[in-house]
Order: structure tokens, then sequence, then C-alpha cells
């Protein structure tokens, strides 16, 4: 543990003052609140910055930043967790298949919203599981968003090692995947395929921005593990906007340890960390 007398040889200059101003720049564009804890990490993920712009200290990177305006896309893309995978929390899709299965009919066109989709896994697996609830052409469209655009690009490419599919069978890798043959510059690499693309929309989209390039009404808003980045305060503001913007039935989904015991006027809880509005349903 580092303390913050310690000062541990290093191959760029960093102190706690740099610490100190990475946070509340973080926390003033991206909502984003980190702990001291988080000292050792912004140096390890900005170091690549730094190198990449043969700098030499953080605070030469933090006056870099405030000169060149494009740079602080890299900052917040550098600083973001990324973390993700296929049918991470799996019963929430559990919860997806269910809901499209008991209210398909009538015409009825569902709209999904995956609000930090990073990579693109978690919106991947909700194409998934819309075409084995509802067929081929299901009347499903999946907006999924994230602020950090190097990962948007990721998941809009839709192409992954063997190792990050782990979470799925073997019978939706057949179904869905697209796998490099082996020999070829593909070999490892697995790709999604068209039908799961085409329900698929990816957009840059700041939480934290008060202009949301996207509009409701959805029927299911997954808005998993990004939450807990931030403080209460912003938490609570987040959800007075997102709840609104689901249908009279539709759901809010939360990451595992994501629990809004202050927002009972707003959500109630209905299965495990999934939510629907108070007042409607
Ligand atoms: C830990 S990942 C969660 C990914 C996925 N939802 C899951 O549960 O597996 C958190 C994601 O939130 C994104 N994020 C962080 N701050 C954000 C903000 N202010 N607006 C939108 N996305 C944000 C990050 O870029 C990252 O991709």
């Amino acid at each position: 543990m580092i303390t913050r007398t310690d000062q541990p040889e290093r191959e760029f200059e960093y102190g706690w003052d740099d610490f100190e101003a990475v946070r509340k720049l973080l926390y003033a564009s991206t909502g984003i609140s980190m702990a001291d804890s988080k000292f050792q990490l912004v140096y390890s993920r900005l170091a690549r910055r730094l190198r990449a712009l043969k700098l030499r200290s953080l605070s030469d990177y933090l006056r870099y930043l405030e000169a060149h305006r494009e740079e602080k896309e890299h900052f917040v893309n550098a600083l973001t967790t990324n973390l993700t995978s296929f049918f991470r929390e799996s019963h929430h899709f559990d919860v997806l298949g269910r809901f499209l299965r008991e209210n398909s009919g009538r015409g009825r066109r569902f709209r999904l919203w995956c609000a930090a989709a990073s990579t693109g896994e978690e919106p991947y697996s909700m194409a998934m599981v819309a075409l084995e609830s509802l067929g081929s052409n299901p009347p499903v469209s999946i907006i999924a968003t994230d602020i950090d655009s190097q990962v948007l690009q990721h998941a809009q490419n839709g192409i992954y090692t063997q190792e990050r599919c782990a979470g799925l069978s073997a019978a939706r890798l057949k179904q869905f995947c697209l796998r490099g043959r082996p020999g070829s510059a593909q070999a490892g690499m697995v790709k999604m395929r068209r039908e799961l693309q085409r329900l698929i929309e990816f957009r840059t989209l700041n939480l934290l921005s008060s202009q949301w390039p996207v509009e409701g009404p959805f029927d299911i808003i997954f808005c998993r593990n990004v939450m807990i980045y931030f403080d209460k305060p912003t938490q609570l503001k987040l959800l007075e906007r997102m709840i609104p913007m689901l249908t009279d039935d539709g759901l809010y989904i939360a990451g595992h340890s994501e629990s809004f015991t202050n927002a009972t006027r707003l959500v109630r809880l209905v299965d495990r960390t999934v939510y629907a509005a108070v007042g409607r349903g």
C-alpha cells in the first residue's frame, strides 16, 4: 500500500498534487469519483499517454491537457474502467428474455438502451437474447452508448479473442459468431454475426452531459456497473433523468453492487437489482 509520503522510483514525476488535479478534472468531466487508493492506477493509466506525447512529468501532462482540448478524449479513455464480459450477471439476461417473450405481439417493438456498453459484450449478449426469444428479425432495437470512444470502436467492430468469449456457450458461439480459420490472420478471434450487429446502434454518450443523443421511451435500460463510479447525488440525478424515459412496464437493470435504497420515491425493486418506476406498470 502506497502512502502519501512514499515516492517510489518512477519513469515520470508524479505526486499527490497531480493526483488531486487529475481526480478533480475526471470528476468534472465524467462524474467518476476516485478514492485515494487509485493513486497508483492513475499513474499507470496515464504513463502511456506521457510516453506517446514525450512528456516528462504528470504536471507537464496536465498543462498539455489544458492547452490541447482534443487530448481530453484520451484522458477520459485512459481512466475509465471497462471491465465487462458476455452474459455478465446472467440472471439479468433471463429477465430480458422473459420480458420480451411475455410482452411480444400486437405489433410491439422493443427499444433497449445499454447505457455503459464498454467493449460491447453486454449489448451483443442482449441481441443474442432477443434473437433466441423472438426468432430471426426480432422487433428489437438496442442503443449502446459509452463515454469512451475507443471501447465503442471495439464494440462496433465486434471482434473478440476466444478467451473473451468464455461466457458464451458452444451453442451460442455456433449460432451467433464466426470463428477465424486456424492458420489465417483471424485465427483465435471471434466475430459477431451481422444478424446481431444489425440490431445495435452505437453512440458516444457522457451520462453526465446535459444533452443525451438518445430519446425514450425504452422498454429496458441496462445501466450496469457504471453508477458505482459516481457519488450518491450524481446517481440520484441520473436516475431522475432515466426513470421517466421508461415505458409504463419498463425495467431499469443495475449492476450487482448498485442499490437505490435512497430512491424509493423513484424506483421499486422487482427482481435482483432490477427496478421498475414507482407509480407505473
Ligand atoms: C465497468 S464498465 C461496465 C460495462 C458493462 N455495463 C458491464 O456491466 O459489464 C463501466 C463503463 O462505464 C463507462 N463510463 C464511465 N463513466 C461514464 C460516463 N460519465 N458516461 C457514460 N459512460 C461512462 C466506462 O467507459 C466503462 O466502459
